[in-house]
């Protein structure tokens, strides 16, 4: 039979796809994403006639008899990109790394390079950069090593071969966007384009058991350019995260199938590309002010560890009828909750006043331990009173203005206590899990609701 040839529209944000084009996409409801696709429908057999053929391959396996000693990792040479892999790369594992331009994703890619190709062998596929520039990026990172295979191209096909020719130990390809399939007819970093060649680059991979960093671009809103099919398809997703103008950057996994997500993973980029930062919390809270009021010291969990992050509020006369909220680093929605808690529960008024909340260090905090220092930030603001750099505060706040128990509260204040803090406030149903060192200096305040915690303070 013929094979047919037929237009499609695909959506370029979410993958919907329709016979028709429309200007807002039935799928996600964005404008102008509708584009043009041209395909070829296979041939179809009768289903019957298709059961005939195929012979079963695979066969179902006692849980039991399955083994995993054979799970290999790579160690990236790096603990803070091991701690967010889940202790390194697993053998024939497929990862996508996301991130705004000039985050660091190539930086940090040729620095794993660095490491691992004193033992293995590396092919860097950039459809980005020429090889003399890679070059050059390297030479800057100290990179020189012969197991270092650099290739520049853009056709799937070709990079698939090369894979299979080569058989490296390690696949990098930077990035997804710009690999493209000869046969389809749509351009590079659409979302067929983008789908094809990654189902290509992990079906090939996954046959020579070697494993892949793919290197994804994000589009406006923070996603993952290309659709969401993509992140399916992958073992792990990691997002850098940051400010480009501050030199800290987070890196983050969203999905990971060898490990947990919680685990984020802190660098600094220098002149000699990232570095790790071992202890976040010294970083986040150097050069804070003394003797001010609206600051105070949140502990939040980023998975097994505890980290310690200022958090500031301001809060001023509005200048307009519609008062303005802010929130940099903590969600907007629980900032506006914990301001109506703080109104109806405890007879602070905010409703005539602009507030502003800002996690420094460009973090974001999303967890709810983090709610009453953000309300401690707040009321020391409005009431100006000063919190002293020796105090932190964590605990979840409910719309009822009691303090809830956190988990962990154990390892928060131990932190805490190494970092040099004297005093604590907790939820009171946290006390008698905690448990301190005998030379600890640290004192205890438990807390029950936000008034209690306001008298701590003194005010
Ligand atoms: P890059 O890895 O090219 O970003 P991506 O691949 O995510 O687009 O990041 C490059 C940025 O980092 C660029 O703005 C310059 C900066 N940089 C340094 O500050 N120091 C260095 O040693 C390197 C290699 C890059
Ligand atoms: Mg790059």
């Amino acid at each position: 039979m013929a094979s047919k040839i037929k237009s499609l529209y695909v959506c370029s944000e979410c993958g919907y796809e329709s016979a028709k084009w429309y200007g807002k996409c039935p799928g996600c409801g964005d404008w102008n994403t509708m584009t043009e696709e041209v395909r070829e429908a296979s041939p179809r057999t009768s289903l019957s006639a298709a059961r005939q053929i195929r012979k079963p391959s695979s066969f179902p396996v006692a849980i039991t008899e399955i083994s995993t000693e054979d799970e290999e990792r790579y160690y990236t040479g790096s603990k803070e990109l091991d701690r967010v892999l889940g202790g390194g790369i697993v053998k024939g594992s497929l990862v996508l790394l996301g991130g705004d331009p000039g985050i660091g994703k190539s930086t940090i890619l040729l620095q794993v390079c660095s490491h691992l190709g004193q033992i293995l062998k590396i092919l860097y596929i950039s459809g980005e950069e020429s090889k003399r520039q890679i070059k050059l990026r390297a030479s800057r990172l100290g990179v020189n090593c012969s197991n270092l295979l650099v290739m520049t191209e853009t056709d799937v096909e070709i990079v698939a071969a090369q894979i299979e020719q080569e058989k490296p130990d390690l696949v990098m390809i930077d990035s997804i966007q710009t690999m493209n399939f000869k046969e389809l007819n749509s351009s590079p970093g659409s979302v067929t384009q983008v789908r094809e060649c990654t189902n290509l680059l992990m079906r090939t991979s996954k046959a020579l058991d070697i494993p892949c960093i793919i290197v994804g671009h994000v589009n406006k809103d923070g996603a993952i350019a290309g659709p969401k099919v993509l992140e399916h398809i992958v073992d792990a997703v990691l997002y850098f995260e940051g400010d480009k103008q501050m030199s800290y950057r987070i890196l983050r996994a969203v999905k990971n199938r060898y490990g947990s997500t919680n685990e984020i993973g802190v660098f600094k980029m220098g002149d000699t590309g990232l570095s790790e930062v071992e202890n976040p919390s010294l970083m986040l809270l150097s050069g804070r002010p003394k003797n001010v009021s609206g600051t105070c010291v949140a502990c939040a969990m980023e998975g097994s560890r505890p980290i310690l992050a200022e958090i500031q509020g301001l809060v001023t006369n509005s200048g307009y009828g519609n008062p303005r909220r802010m929130s940099t680093g903590f969600d907007y929605n629980r900032m506006s909750m914990l301001l109506a808690v703080l109104e109806k529960r405890c007879g602070y008024f905010f409703s005539s006043l602009d507030a502003y909340i800002n996690v420094v260090g460009g973090l974001r905090l999303d967890e709810p331990a983090t709610d009453l220092a953000v309300t401690v930030a707040l009321v020391s603001s409005l009431k100006d009173i000063v919190v002293s750099d020796d105090i932190l505060a964590f605990g979840e706040v409910d719309l009822t203005g009691e303090i809830r128990a956190v988990s962990n509260a154990s390892l928060r204040v131990n932190e805490a206590s190494r970092l040099g803090f004297k005093r604590c406030l907790l939820p009171y149903h946290n006390l008698s899990g905690v448990t301190l060192p005998d030379d600890s200096e640290m004192q205890l305040i438990g807390v029950r609701n936000i008034r209690d915690a306001v008298a701590a303070l003194g005010g």
